[in-house]
């Protein structure tokens, strides 16, 4: 038997509905805020994501899947949606006119990770970016935008906000960090980063580290003037619009393109792998990428992680469509013809097959229909038949 690969799933039946549930929702809300709907490739050039996601991120050095194609090209299946975004915004030229532009997109990503519950190889984000817009405003429009997602999926959550600062602040952090570092024994992995980039140390998982780590120097203690008047700005605007967060001062992202606001949102419904949206600012993406200096900011949801946590709250699903069957093959004509009227206005199921009324009924009764209706000889000459409301058990009459 072909099985389908490691950390890939297949999304049937009821988790089929959730995931249609969660985009539906999530496409709602992004709509209300201005977000209009777009769709990239999900295979780029492997440079793209290494200039963007970063050569020290995990992204790049552990999980790309990334191959030679046919007319050798590296390439890679995207990671993530960011990067490809701001490679279509220059490759379009948007980022020369300058105009403001909110998009949102929703998809797989891929990253070879070691699978786990909540850690998939090819898993679904929901992302929106917001391009030429430098104001903290919009930083606090996306989070209350994801907010909102989460408040009408009935998602418990909690938001950790940070900031990483302008580029040249960083850069000079990142020598006092490095500094801290040389007289810290740390795992090897955080060697290795201390190295290749000291910020990534706070990504690691071992709770030595993160220990020791509690003495470091912190970024959001060490801001330029701007980004710290952004950073209060945000927590007033939060505050102001009734969403509380905690200040982390270790929230650094797995990605490299970020400056000042960094977010994440948890949950601890779902254990360990309990992120459920990361995102913040990545001012200097679109020029690092060869376009135009233009601000960016957007957020990505990981969608089986919501699926997780929806599934576990085991929702009462709403009963909706009609199902029709018929006690003859000889009344399927009429049944058909009365199927095609009613789908004008309705979800209806038409049973080609003669089986015994309680095992269509059961049938129907499982696929979460709300109307049950049986065509026999009578309804046939009456050219009428009474549905059964499988909900109220009321019936309701169907002429054809
Ligand atoms: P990220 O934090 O790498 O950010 O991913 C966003 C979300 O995707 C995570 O919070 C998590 O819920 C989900 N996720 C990540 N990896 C996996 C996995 N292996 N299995 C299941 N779910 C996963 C980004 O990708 C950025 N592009 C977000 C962003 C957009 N920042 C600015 N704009």
């Amino acid at each position: 038997m072909i099985k389908a690969l490691r950390g890939m799933e297949d999304i049937f039946a009821e988790k089929a509905e959730l995931y249609m549930k969660i985009i539906a929702t999530c496409r709602k809300v992004a709509e209300n805020f201005s977000y209009s709907y777009v769709e990239t490739p999900k295979l780029e050039e492997s440079k793209l994501f290494i200039r963007s996601v970063g050569e020290s991120s995990d992204i790049v050095g552990k999980e790309m899947y990334r191959f030679i194609d046919k007319g050798e090209n590296d390439v890679c299946l995207r990671p993530e949606g960011t990067a490809g975004l701001v490679r279509a915004f220059i490759e379009h030229k948007l980022d020369r006119i300058g105009a403001v532009e909110r998009f949102y997109y929703f998809g797989s990503m891929f990253r070879y990770e070691k699978p786990q519950k909540g850690r998939l190889r090819e898993f679904h984000q929901f992302g929106l970016e917001c391009f030429c817009e430098a104001s903290v405003y919009e930083d606090a429009n996306i989070i209350l935008l994801a907010a909102e997602i989460f408040k009408r999926l009935g998602i418990k959550n909690i938001l950790k906000i940070n900031s990483l600062a302008l580029k040249s602040t960083r850069e000079l952090y990142k020598e006092k960090l490095g500094s801290f570092l040389e007289n810290v024994e740390l795992c090897e992995d955080c060697q290795r980063r201390s190295k290749t980039n000291p910020l990534r140390v706070f990504d690691c998982k071992n709770e030595a580290c993160q220990e020791k780590l509690k003495e470091a120097p912190f970024l959001s203690d060490n801001l330029d003037e701007e980004s710290k008047k952004d950073f209060e700005l945000l927590q007033k605007l939060l505050k102001e619009n009734g969403l509380s967060f905690e200040i982390d001062k270790k929230l650094v992202r797995g990605l490299d393109y970020y400056s000042k606001t960094a977010f994440e949102f948890t949950s601890d419904e779902i254990g360990s792998q309990s992120a459920i949206c990361g995102g913040g600012r990545y001012d200097d993406l679109v020029e690092e990428l060869g376009g135009k200096s233009c601000a960016g900011v957007g957020f990505g949801i990981g969608i089986e992680r919501l699926m997780e946590i929806l599934s576990l709250k085991e929702e009462k699903k709403e009963r909706k469509g009609l199902y029709i069957c018929v006690l003859d093959e000889a009344y399927l004509p009429q049944a058909f013809a009365l199927a095609q009227k009613e789908r004008a206005k309705n979800k209806v199921l038409l049973s080609y097959d003669i089986k015994k009324i309680s095992k269509q009924i059961a049938y129907a009764d499982k696929k979460g229909f709300l109307e049950f209706l049986c065509l026999g000889e009578d309804e046939i000459k009456k050219s009428e038949a009474r549905a059964k409301n499988l909900e109220t058990k009321e019936e309701k009459i169907y002429t054809f």
